[in-house]
């Protein structure tokens, strides 16, 4: 946030009003240094805006975002898993952007499609799970190359996965196992996962940043966030599961009744140009960009070698789904310990 010496009267009233032009409301669902350098790249190109910024996972901010309904305190929700984005949409907690979508690739524009505009695809990335191969080695597990695996007694406190009601990458992976096995193999199957879960985590890259650090063996999350920490020399080894795998779609949505709804569109433009979305690799972000122009970092997963499930995001991203999904994993799976 930039500092002014001196401010205006009008801008105080204005700002007081809760209406100062000049300042923008960003909730960031991604990996922080990434919400970071958004800021400050936005920041530099638009000197008379200010991004107040937090980092917030999908599910939490789909709370917030309900609960201030009427009187919101957002203007931007960039980032995060695309099925709660849709969900935001439907319920008309956010607004059509009408910003150009033409360079945008098939899975990007199908987002603004279901939505009528109301949300579009910024990135994408596949689902997997992560080892820690010194830990496996250490202890004699064999590693995991299935879902199916583990469910194995082998992998018993060794899992760490995060909770679907507050994390975007778990709802993911709850829809995933729906659309792989049944909704009621699914649960089945999860609460078998359940009983080597060590803990359910609040966000949804937290199990691997445990699982690189040697305090988990075994992580689910996305494998782009596995990628990162691999590539900073964590000892962790990247599965894609044999059964087949889910994936997201990143996105952005401009809030209902946002208090800057012209900054709100500048940054949707400025988040879909296939520069901004170059930078990601920067910062170890190493999703697929929605931009047909945009730079592909050699290290991003090659979504067309994964063997990828058909993700129903109409379905998925709806919210008498993911309400009866997260309420029959919160019977059947749930969290003995759930994170305020
Ligand atoms: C990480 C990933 C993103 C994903 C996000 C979802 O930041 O890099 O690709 O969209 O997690 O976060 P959540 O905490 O909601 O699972």
């Amino acid at each position: 946030m930039k500092k002014f010496g001196m401010i205006s009267v009008t801008a105080l009233i204005a700002s007081a009003a809760g209406a100062w032009a000049g300042e923008l409301s960003v909730v960031c669902s991604a990996e922080q240094d990434w919400c970071d350098l958004m800021v400050s790249a936005f920041e530099e190109q638009n000197p008379d805006t200010d991004v107040l910024m937090v980092r917030k996972s999908t599910g939490e901010t789909l709370a917030q975002i309900r609960a201030e309904a009427g009187n919101p305190k957002i203007d931007i929700w960039w980032g995060g898993t695309g099925d709660p984005h849709l969900i935001a949409a439907e319920e008309g907690l956010t607004q059509a952007s009408g910003v150009d979508t033409g360079d945008l690739l098939g899975w990007a524009q199908n987002m603004a499609e279901i939505s009528g505009g109301k949300t579009v695809g910024i990135y994408a990335g596949a689902l997997g799970i992560a080892y820690n191969s010194d830990i496996l080695e250490k202890k004699g597990i064999a590693a995991p190359q299935c879902w199916a695996d583990l469910e194995d007694p082998r992998f018993e406190g060794e899992i760490q996965v995060a909770n679907p009601n507050s994390s975007g990458t778990a709802y993911t992976e709850l829809a995933t196992f729906v659309q792989l096995f049944g909704e009621d193999e699914a649960m089945v199957k999860l609460a078998a996962v359940g009983k080597n879960v060590n803990s359910y985590t609040k966000s949804g890259s937290a199990p691997s940043k445990a699982a690189a650090r040697g305090e988990t063996g075994v992580s689910i999350g996305f494998m782009h966030d596995m990628v990162k920490l691999a590539s900073q020399g964590f000892p962790l080894k990247i599965v894609a599961p044999c059964e087949g795998t889910g994936y997201e779609v990143g996105a952005v949505s401009i809030i209902e009744g946002a208090r800057n709804p012209e900054g709100a569109r500048k940054w949707v433009e400025f988040a879909l140009s296939a520069d901004v979305q170059s930078r990601a690799p920067e910062v170890g972000s190493f999703q697929v960009p929605s931009n047909s122009n945009a730079q592909v970092a050699p290290e991003s997963p090659d979504l067309a070698a994964i063997k990828l499930i058909d993700y129903d995001f109409a379905t998925y991203g709806s919210s008498e789904t993911r309400e009866r999904l997260l309420a029959r994993w919160d019977a059947e799976v749930g969290d003995p310990n759930p994170q305020q």
